[in-house]
């Protein structure tokens, strides 16, 4: 069973959630693959009522990385937890980029998420740079292990790496299928070198960035990676379901 996570960023008033969900759910089978979206926290008490029986799970897109109130405009793991949400996306690019958001943040994200009974999708990936300078796993190794400090092996089962090159999000460039083996092949090694070999095998790891229907099909033949990051490709409902259907 793969993961698939559709990652709407900043689509999709309640209403639209509405429509979309009206549309989508007939379209897939929730107990071949684990289905989960990531709607605005506006959303999610919306899609809550219209997933429920339907095996679909549902994921936040972002967490406060404090726990004080005193937050303005923030959201806690508790509201999106009741909001509906099964899960928690933390250092998605995006952030780390336009929110100055860095493995600190991530740390105490990951930190607050599990203690309010979330799962994480941790976002790590290299820039175009550190590609081009060969310092791409450096990156991976050093966005791991600080946004990981602290966290317990048993912690792990219900953390997902989310591998999204910097370089391959929203710009229609992909890794290829070896470059792809190598990251995950990375990824996997800092966790069984900072955790335990059984830990470094059985993390997920998926993979995002300018996935479409076209192309998803040359990554399914790679047995080390455990599903998809989905963020353009999943606003049309009928696309992504049809997608999801080629997995
Ligand atoms: P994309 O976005 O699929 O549009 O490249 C990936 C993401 O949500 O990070």
């Amino acid at each position: 069973m793969k993961k698939i996570i559709g990652n709407f960023k900043m689509n999709q008033t309640p209403s639209q959630t509405k429509d979309y969900l009206i549309n989508f759910l007939p379209r897939v089978d929730a107990t071949k693959n684990e289905i989960i979206l990531c709607f605005p926290a506006t959303s999610l008490t919306t899609a809550k009522f219209l997933v429920e029986g339907r095996g679909v799970k549902l994921g936040g897109q972002n967490i406060c990385d404090e726990e004080i109130n005193h937050n303005m405009g923030e959201v806690n793991g508790v509201m999106i937890r009741e909001a509906g949400a099964e899960y928690v996306v933390v250092g998605h690019s995006e952030r780390r980029s336009k929110y100055k958001e860095n493995t600190r943040t991530n740390n105490r994200k990951i930190k607050i998420a599990l203690k309010n009974r979330l799962k994480v999708i941790l976002c790590v990936g290299e820039n175009l740079a550190e590609r081009n300078t060969l310092k791409m796993l450096d990156s991976l190794k050093n966005q791991i292990e600080e946004s990981l400090k602290g966290i317990y092996e048993n912690e792990l089962q219900h953390i997902t790496i989310a591998y999204e090159p910097i370089w391959a999000i929203g710009t229609g460039k992909l890794p290829t299928n070896k470059e792809l083996e190598n990251a995950v092949k990375a990824i996997r090694k800092v966790i069984c070198d900072d955790f335990s070999e059984k830990a470094g095998q059985s993390i997920d790891v998926v993979y995002g960035g300018s996935l479409d229907a076209k192309n998803i099909g040359q990554y399914l033949k790679l047995d080390t990676i455990d599903g998809f990051f989905v963020g353009g490709s999943c606003l049309d409902p009928a696309g992504f379901a049809q997608i999801i259907k080629l997995i």
